[in-house]
């Protein structure tokens, strides 16, 4: 008896804890939402709170979810989530797109993961992706890695935004298979074609923030006496590609 009372008290902290989580998106993962197609069957990579996927499904938004992780901490708190959505919501324990078989998903997306990290996890799992829809992904930091794996399968980008979350902006973009995906210039895979092609109205800040960071590594290195160190050759490159490309969209 003790135990049914208990488990009625947890399941109803679950379903205020879950109706409380879906119901809004930051303004990243709305985003990112936006991207995924309707009705699709979607594997969401690092899902950590799973809040993505069940946002979606709670909106009618996709038919099920795959949500993967690769740590069994998030994972505890996706499987809580999950329980509301019945057999819609399938949690697995995954290194990236290790555990779903090709075929088995329309959409795949990576989020909240550094560049290098989202390349991987489309190396390893090319199978996976290659024979879905489309790929929404948001990487933080070196996104030109993901970029050029996404190419080399021959998928093109479809749509390219960045959005504020917090006074912190991120990249998110729509990949899908293409036959006539133009020709990425340097520039294009580091900052992304469609965001630099119509120039998103938050690129300026993104770049002005990037030549901020630049700029301070080089006034430390100066600083401390380190001037004719490699890294300030490197920084006053980067300097200068940062400069340009402000230049352009003035
Ligand atoms: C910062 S959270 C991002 C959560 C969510 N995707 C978002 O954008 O808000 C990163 C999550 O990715 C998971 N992760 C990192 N590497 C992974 C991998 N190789 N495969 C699956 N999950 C991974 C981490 O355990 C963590 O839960």
């Amino acid at each position: 008896m003790g135990v049914c009372k208990a488990n009625v008290v947890i399941d109803s902290a679950i379903d205020i804890e879950s109706s409380l989580m879906v119901d809004s998106l930051s303004p990243r993962l709305a985003a990112i939402a936006d991207q995924v197609s309707v009705s699709t069957v979607l594997a969401d990579v690092g899902t950590d709170h799973a809040q993505l996927p069940a946002w979606l499904l709670t909106h009618g938004h996709i038919s099920k979810a795959i949500a993967l992780d690769i740590a069994e901490g998030p994972l505890v708190r996706a499987r809580r989530l999950g329980l509301s959505f019945g057999d819609r919501m399938d949690v697995r324990r995954s290194d990236g797109l290790a555990a779903v078989k090709p075929g088995e998903v329309d959409c795949v997306t990576i989020a909240g993961m550094g560049g290098l990290s989202v390349a991987k996890i489309l190396r390893q799992g090319v199978q996976v992706w290659m024979a879905a829809k489309q790929v929404v992904i948001q990487p933080q930091g070196m996104e030109a890695e993901a970029r050029v794996v996404l190419l080399a399968g021959g998928w093109g980008c479809v749509e390219g935004h960045l959005v504020q979350d917090r006074r912190k902006l991120y990249v998110i973009e729509r990949w899908e298979p293409s036959l006539h995906e133009p020709p990425w210039t340097a520039g294009d895979l580091r900052w992304g074609r469609l965001i630099r092609a119509n120039p998103d109205p938050l690129l300026g800040a993104w770049l002005q923030g990037e030549l901020d960071d630049v700029e301070q590594g080089l006034h430390r290195l100066v600083d401390s006496g380190h001037a004719g160190h490699p890294d300030a050759a490197k920084l006053k490159a980067q300097q200068r590609l940062l400069r340009m490309e402000l230049e352009g969209l003035a």
